[in-house]
C-alpha cells in the first residue's frame, strides 16, 4: 500500500509458495520464497475423511501426488476420501521434479510451523468450503492454538475463498481478521461484500484501471479502503500492467520474476 510520499509498490505474494520453483503448497515451496527473498506466502486449505486439516489445491489427490501408485483402486483418490495417516504416506514432490522425491502433503499444524519458522506471512484460501462443513471454526482454531490470531500475528494473515458464504463466516467468527473475496464482484456484489472483506483479489485478466479505482473507492470492514491482489501473474509485462492498474498485491508462481519487473519485493 502507498502512503502520501512514497512510490508505491504492490506486495508480491508466492501461490502456492514457489510453486514455478518448487512443488507447489508443500514445506520446499514455502522454503524456496523465502529464500528468494519473499515474506508473503499463499495456499489452499481442505480436510482428510479423519477431520485433519492439509494444504492441496486440488479436490483430488491424483496430481499433485503418486496416489494412483500407492492405492490404486481408490479412484477418484478425492482427498476428503483419504485419512491423514494415508495421505502422509504419499509423494508430493517426485512429480515436480526427481529431486523433490519424498516431500509430503503438508497438515496446516506442520505448515503454519514453518510459516513462522520462516518469518513468512500468509494468504490462507479456504478451497472447497462447501465439501468440509464447519472448516471455517476448525481453521480459526488451529490458527488461535498456533498463536496467529494475536495483534503480532494479525497482519500477516489473509484469508481468502472464492466462496463468499465461507470468507462472512470467517470474517463473523474473527472479525479483526483481514480477509479476502477470489473473483470480481460487481459494484452491487462489492457495496455488500464490503461488510466483510477487505480485498478483492481477481484474476488478472478480469481487471482494469477503472475495475480498481471502483474497488478502492469503497471502504471494507475496518475502515479502510478495500484493496485488490491480482493473481496469477507469471510474466513480466502482466506484472507491469496489472501494476499499471494499480493493484495492491500480486500472486505470482514467479515471484522473482515479478520483482524483477516492478522494482518491488
Ligand atoms: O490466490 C489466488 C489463486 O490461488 C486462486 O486460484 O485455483 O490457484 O487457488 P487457485
Ligand atoms: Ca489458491
Amino acid at each position: 500500500g502507498a502512503r502520501a510520499g512514497e512510490i508505491r509498490t504492490p506486495t508480491v505474494v508466492a501461490h502456492r509458495g514457489a510453486s514455478a520453483y518448487a512443488p507447489e503448497n508443500t514445506l520446499a515451496s514455502i522454503d524456496k520464497a523465502a529464500r528468494l527473498g519473499f515474506t508473503w506466502v499463499e495456499n489452499d486449505v481442505q480436510r482428510t475423511k479423519d477431520g485433519e486439516l492439509v494444504v492441496i489445491h486440488d479436490d483430488s489427490l491424483e496430481r499433485t501426488t503418486n496416489v494412483e501408485d500407492v492405492f490404486p483402486g481408490r479412484a477418484p483418490w478425492k482427498v476428503k476420501d483419504f485419512t491423514a495417516a494415508e495421505i502422509a504416506r504419499l509423494d508430493a514432490g517426485s512429480w515436480f521434479a526427481p529431486v523433490y522425491a519424498g516431500t509430503r502433503v503438508p497438515t496446516l499444524e506442520q505448515y503454519m510451523r514453518r510459516v513462522e519458522h520462516n518469518h513468512e506471512s500468509l494468504v490462507l484460501e479456504i478451497k472447497n468450503p462447501e465439501l468440509y462443513p464447519g472448516i471455517e471454526q476448525q481453521i480459526l482454531k488451529l490458527l488461535g492454538n498456533e498463536g496467529w490470531l494475536g495483534r503480532g500475528h494479525l497482519g500477516r494473515l489473509v484469508v481468502q475463498s472464492f466462496s463468499a458464504d465461507s470468507v462472512r463466516t470467517v470474517h463473523e467468527l474473527k472479525p479483526a481478521l483481514t480477509t479476502a473475496y477470489l473473483g470480481t464482484p460487481s459494484l452491487s456484489q462489492l457495496h455488500d461484500y464490503a461488510r466483510f472483506i477487505d480485498l478483492v483479489n481477481p484474476s488478472y485478466d478480469t481487471i482494469s484501471l477503472r475495475y480498481v479505482a471502483a474497488v478502492h473507492a469503497v471502504d471494507g470492514p475496518h475502515g479502510r479502503p478495500l484493496g485488490v491482489f491480482a493473481w496469477t501473474v507469471n510474466d513480466a509485462a502482466t506484472a507491469r500492467k496489472v501494476d499499471g492498474y494499480k493493484v495492491d498485491g500480486v500472486i505470482t508462481n514467479k515471484p522473482d520474476v515479478v520483482r524483477a519487473a516492478l522494482g518491488s519485493g
